[in-house]
């Protein structure tokens, strides 16, 4: 035995899918091996990711000073890493410190990602360790209008991205006689550069379950519905795991932790169609019939999932939902700014240095996010811009970098907040190519059943062509004006409704890049992209993310 302690050292590896996709199950296969032969002593651990994507893989080893971590680590440094003394956290070139000290990390408000990374995502026993099934047991011993009242209070919006309060959606149904009533997950998770769902679900899946269980008993419903997209193959393998585990433990089924109520889960799974991420149209594909939108009224919360009184909430609403229970709506309000309260799981993606997750109460500004955290551009080209909220949030200017990631400043600033995904492109992006393609993307994802979104898509790909082409151009601008105006007013529901908000914000902010391949000749080459830099970020947190005065 080679580590100085003669007891197996505690090696943490993640099992998370972006995690796994850069070779975590070939060093934990390495680090396991080496404990086979009997050279070192250790219990590998498979947990969830920190969110630091940079750093996958990313290993941690437990020591008396705290969890030292490693990365990226690849299968071929672990011997290496071994005979250095990795078991006991010494140095080496790879050596990031103590994980939780890390600036990137510390700097957070992690509340809904608070386990993720930490636990073993299966073990009942870590998740009661560390503070699971408090908001559960709360909120059992409350009446369902406290526990509705006590989310109304928390100031709690869906994160699914219109922002709706959770409390509010949960009295509609709470109010509804009906004997059955359906929780439903939305874990479709369509928008671009947005993964914050699929890590929860694979790095904590019984906060979901909690969450969800919690609303059942808030509103009266005896059955849930997880649908997760086909994509996520690992989310939904994990969640199904959990959901047994959790029936055999008594979290879910018949009289759940001794209480009266029954709850049960299932999950279901998308067949890749975005549109099934608006609540209606997953609605009709949980049914089992094609993902097309319903009209509203009426609205889910009445008519819900087959003609039911049913609570539609996205992932990270659901897994905020314990939290607010376990420490109170106080806590939570306490965090955020305006009407925007709480934190957001931001993640960073697209052409960035430093991309995952950032957990921060609302009011961060989108500069602290894209050049704090993410460190700029990967490629190591200036920022250009940064499309925030999905494929149908607007492309913001770095001029606008300063705007605080607040659900009204956003609005006003013709732009939404969406899921929180944010990605960000370097000066070689062309923004009418962007544009075209918000509108390709509307055509190739449209449900169908209404006329602005269904044909004006395909005409919006057709008059951005002859914009950039030269024909006509003024003509065409004009023309494409009025078929934002008609696809934003008359289409059925958001995603028509919204696909004019990449293409505005691109035209109002870009301009030039209309002008047909004018911008590709101005582009200077820039070094090769440079070495990322280590866990850093610049300054300590300002005021930026306290609660301000009057608000809420
Ligand atoms: C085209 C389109 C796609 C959507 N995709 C998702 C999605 O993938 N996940 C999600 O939670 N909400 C999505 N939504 C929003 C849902 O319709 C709904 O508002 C949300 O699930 C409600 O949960 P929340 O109140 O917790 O946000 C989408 C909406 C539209 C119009
Ligand atoms: S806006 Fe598009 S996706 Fe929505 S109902 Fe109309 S056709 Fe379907």
């Amino acid at each position: 035995m080679n580590n100085s302690s003669h007891t197996a050292a505690t090696v943490y590896v993640p099992r998370d899918s972006a995690a796994r996709s850069v070779g975590a199950d070939e060093v934990a296969g390495a680090l396991q091996r080496a404990a086979t032969r009997g050279d070192f002593a250790i219990d590998v651990v498979r947990n969830g990711s920190r969110g630091m994507l940079w750093l996958e893989p990313m290993v941690e080893v437990v020591t008396p000073q705290g969890r030292v971590g490693y990365g990226p680590v690849t299968a071929e440094d672990v011997d290496g890493l071994l005979a250095a003394g990795l078991l006991d956290g010494a140095d080496h070139p790879l050596r990031l410190g103590l994980v939780d000290e890390l600036p990137w990390l510390a700097r957070q408000t992690r509340v809904t990602f608070a386990r993720v990374g930490v636990t073993d995502p299966l073990s009942t026993r870590d998740y009661v360790e560390h503070g699971g099934l408090a908001g559960l047991r709360a909120a059992l011993d409350m009446t369902p209008a406290d526990v509705v009242a006590e989310v109304t209070e928390s100031g709690l919006r869906g994160r699914g991205g219109a922002g709706f309060p959770a409390g509010i959606k949960w009295n509609t149904v709470l109010g509804c006689a009906d004997e059955l009533k359906f929780v439903c997950c939305n874990a479709d998770e369509g928008d671009s550069g947005t993964f914050a769902d699929r890590m929860v679900m694979e790095g904590d899946p019984f906060l979901l379950i909690e969450g969800m269980t919690i609303a059942s008993h808030a509103v009266g419903a005896s059955e849930g519905y997880l649908y997760i997209r086909s994509e996520y193959p690992d989310a939904i393998a994990t969640m199904r795991e959990a959901i047994e585990i959790a029936r055999e433990h008594g979290w879910l089924g018949k009289g759940i932790l001794g209480s009266a109520l029954d709850f049960d889960l299932h999950v279901r799974v998308g067949a890749g169609a975005y549109i099934c991420g608006e609540e209606t149209s997953m609605l009709e594909s949980l049914e089992g019939k094609r993902g097309t939108v319903r009209a509203k009224p009426p609205i889910p919360a009445i008519e819900g999932l087959f003609g039911k009184p049913t609570v539609v909430n996205n992932v990270l609403t659901l897994t905020t939902v314990p939290v607010v229970l376990a420490k109170g709506a106080k806590a939570y309000q306490d965090l955020g700014v305006g009407r925007s309260r709480g934190t957001q799981v931001f993640q960073l993606g697209g052409n960035i240095a430093r991309g995952g997750i950032v957990e921060t109460a609302f009011g961060i500004t989108l500069r602290e996010l894209v050049e704090d955290y993410g460190g700029g551009t990967r490629t190591g080209r200036p920022l250009r811009t940064a499309q925030v909220g999905g494929p149908l949030g607007a492309y913001l200017p770095t001029s606008m970098f300063d705007l605080p990631m607040d659900y009204e400043a956003f609005a006003e600033a013709g732009a939404m907040l969406g899921h929180g995904g944010i990605v960000v492109f370097d000066d070689s992006v062309d923004m009418a190519a962007q544009a075209r393609f918000a509108m390709e993307f509307c055509a190739e994802e449209s449900c169908g059943k209404c006329t602005p979104c269904r044909v004006g898509s395909v005409r919006g790909v057709e008059v951005i062509d002859k914009i950039v082409a030269g024909t006509h151009r003024d003509e065409n601008l004009a023309l494409l004006e009025d078929l934002c105006d008609l696809m934003t007013d008359g289409s059925l529901c958001a995603m028509g409704g919204l696909t004019p908000m990449p293409v505005r914000s691109a035209l109002t902010h870009f301009p030039d890049d209309f002008l047909g391949g004018r911008r590709l000749l101005d582009i200077q080459p820039v070094q090769a992209s440079r070495p990322i830099q280590p866990v850093q970020v610049s300054q300590p947190v300002q005021a930026s993310g306290v609660r301000t005065e009057g608000t809420a």
